[in-house]
């Protein structure tokens, strides 16, 4: 598949298999993830890979912070926050560096971790896999970054759900860029 049809036919993906992904697939993703362009070669991107049990422990982190956050809730909503990384067989946690000098900037870092996720979903595309970008408020709450390993103050760009097909994707077509762009001479 060459990279414009990549681009052209990836669709999000939410509903896949259980089935495992070998461990050399997902390298292939961290690999893809990596090309992506940095300033500075800063190299900004952090990676966190759940699978198995490392799932239900994220689980059970999002749903004793929900309980926290709001203590009058239900064991069946707690029940449904923890099932959400369950939803497939890899998770892929893109956090971002703090840049450490001046002249790195946050905003450029985020940018290219968010390239490296852009690779990811198309490497994903490619190589028959099902993914779907998500954030939420696990991405943002500060008990989730604690658990894999971040610091509060690094932003947390995406948790990718990646896993094989288990539905045919809504391939509406999308808007086209004409609406959105200005020419200049
Ligand atoms: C930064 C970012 C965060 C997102 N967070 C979510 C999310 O939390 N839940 C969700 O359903 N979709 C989320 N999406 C959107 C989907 O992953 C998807 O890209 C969008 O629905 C468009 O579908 P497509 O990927 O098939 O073009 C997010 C996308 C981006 C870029």
């Amino acid at each position: 598949m060459d990279v414009l049809q990549a681009i052209q036919t990836r669709h999000s993906i939410g509903k896949v298999r259980p089935d495992g992904v070998p461990r050399e697939v997902i390298e292939k993703l961290l690999d893809a993830a990596v090309q992506a362009p940095n300033h500075y070669h800063v190299r900004p991107w952090r990676f966190v890979v759940l699978t198995g049990n490392g799932r239900n422990r994220l689980g059970e982190v999002m749903a004793q912070s929900m309980k926290a956050r709001f203590p009058q809730l239900n064991e069946e909503a707690l029940d449904r926050e923890r099932a959400k990384p369950l939803r497939a067989p890899v998770l892929i946690i893109v956090g971002v560096d703090v840049p450490s000098e001046p002249k790195v900037l946050e905003m450029e870092n985020i940018c290219a971790a968010a390239a490296a996720c852009e690779n990811i979903l198309l490497a994903a595309h490619a190589l028959g896999l099902a993914a779907k970008w998500r954030t939420g408020d696990a991405a943002r709450d500060p008990a989730v970054k604690n658990f894999l390993g971040f610091g509060e103050d690094q932003p947390i760009v995406s948790i990718l759900y990646i896993g094989y097909p288990d539905m045919i994707p809504d391939a509406a077509p999308r808007p086209g860029f004409e609406d959105r762009t200005r020419w200049m001479e």
